[in-house]
């Protein structure tokens, strides 16, 4: 009903300032969000691409850093700031044991000790006084990762089971097939959450991957989803969230081109990793294949690194060129296509830097989101009461399980169930 009141109500004038939640959204060291996440360990590098070749300059939660691999093939994460007199390490040296600064020729090693300064009387005498700050790493899964927190609170580095065992023939591909991303993960300029957020708001996919846009997923109504999947008018009544042990999870369920009930779901595990199956060839009863992960590089910037566990080498093309917009890739397209057309990049980009909380009114459908942000709350209030965060395991424990995938419909009490071996 249009308003009948003479004065006009809901316009823009005198709205107070906008803001966003610092809990949620800061990354820097000392931050509540901040110190949470350094409880985890986080991607750095694909290790395929880190080579002794180079030095690799990033920034991770806020801190600008070297990722290398010395000539013994050992990855190391140093501050990017060298420990004599502040030049970048980004001009320096990969050596055989450590790298070696342009300025004065300081050779740190991988945690940081000083071997060498080589203009001092004798290599420098006194060089143990000198330590470049460091932080460790581990690889898996074909990434190394770096723990950025309190050394006595390091946590043992996860195993998920959709990636392992690896069976006769596989391999994980991590590297981005982009120009200079290779190594240090795909850049996208805006908080990191505005990413991950996304991961557990399956209702977008009906309106913006279809309604709005036209159907941007490879595969649709071939080999991949069928159109009854993206439905807006019914899609709230077909997704359910749920909390897990590890973060939460949603599913969406259609109706199959073969008739059979259907549940495709993708999960979430505190506080950035999200768990995908194969979006583009949707096979009956697969489990996921791949993790994700969305690393905050600083309040404003981000870094998506992945793993794929496969021997299909069509794998890769399928999750890296899965989603067009007009039949396009994103490099390809002009501003008035990703106007008309726009995909995942345009929604979360144009949320802003920092998109601003207090601006927003949520509905039924941002229950994902709520979920998230509630987990995540708790998560930094778990740290800032001295108790490791959800998911956080200082012992050896078995690979996690993950839930990610699409599964059959069980007839007689329609609850999603696991493929077989899953
Ligand atoms: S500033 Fe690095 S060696 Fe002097
Ligand atoms: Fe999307």
């Amino acid at each position: 009903m249009t308003e009948t009141s003479l004065v006009d109500s809901g316009t823009g004038y005198g709205r107070k300032t906008p803001s966003y939640e610092p809990r949620l959204a800061e990354v820097g060291p000392g931050t509540p969000m901040g110190e949470a996440l350094r409880r985890y360990w986080q991607p750095i590098a694909a290790s395929a691409a880190l080579t002794s070749e180079a030095p690799h300059r990033t920034r991770v939660l806020g801190e600008d850093l070297i990722v290398f691999r010395d000539g013994q093939g050992r990855p190391g994460v140093v501050f990017e700031r060298c420990a004599h007199r502040g030049s970048s390490l980004y001009y320096g040296r990969v050596e055989d044991d450590g790298i070696r600064c342009c300025y004065h020729g300081w050779k740190f090693d991988v945690q940081g000790h000083c071997l060498e300064q080589a203009c001092e009387p004798g290599g420098g005498l006194r060089r143990d006084a000198a330590r470049q700050p460091w932080y460790p790493v581990e690889e898996r899964y074909g990434l190394v990762f770096v723990y950025m927190g309190p050394p006595e609170r390091k946590p043992t580095l996860p195993r998920y089971d959709c990636l392992e065992p690896q069976e006769e023939g596989e391999r994980y591909l991590a590297e981005w097939p982009v120009p200079g991303m290779t190594v240090t993960g795909l850049v996208q300029d805006c908080n990191w959450l505005q990413i991950y957020e996304n991961a557990i708001d399956p209702a977008h996919i009906s309106w913006l991957h279809s309604q709005h846009s036209g159907y941007q997923f490879v595969g649709t109504g071939t080999t991949g989803f069928p159109e009854n999947f993206f439905d807006p008018a019914t899609a709230s009544d077909r997704i359910t969230y749920k909390r897990t042990d590890f973060g939460a999870a949603y599913n969406v369920r259609f109706t199959g081109d073969d008739s059979a009930e259907r549940g495709w779901g993708a999960d979430l595990h505190l506080p950035n990793v999200l768990v995908l199956p194969d979006f583009v060839n949707v096979t009956a009863d697969a489990k996921a294949d791949m993790l994700l992960w969305v690393v905050p590089c600083d309040d404003t910037h981000n870094r998506s690194f992945f793993s794929i566990r496969t021997s299909d080498p069509e794998r890769l093309d399928r999750f890296f060129l899965g989603v067009k917009q007009n039949g396009k890739d994103p490099w390809e397209l002009s501003e008035e296509e990703r106007r008309q057309y726009p995909g995942d990049g345009e929604a979360q980009l144009s949320q802003g830097p920092v998109t601003l909380h207090s601006e927003e009114t949520l509905a039924t459908t941002d229950r994902g989101v709520v979920m998230l942000r509630r987990l995540l709350k708790t998560m930094v209030d778990d740290v800032q009461a001295g108790r490791d965060p959800r998911g956080v395991s200082l012992t050896e424990v078995p690979p996690r399980h993950t839930e990610s995938g699409m599964f059959t419909v069980a007839a007689a009490d329609k609850t999603p169930v696991p493929s077989a071996g899953a």
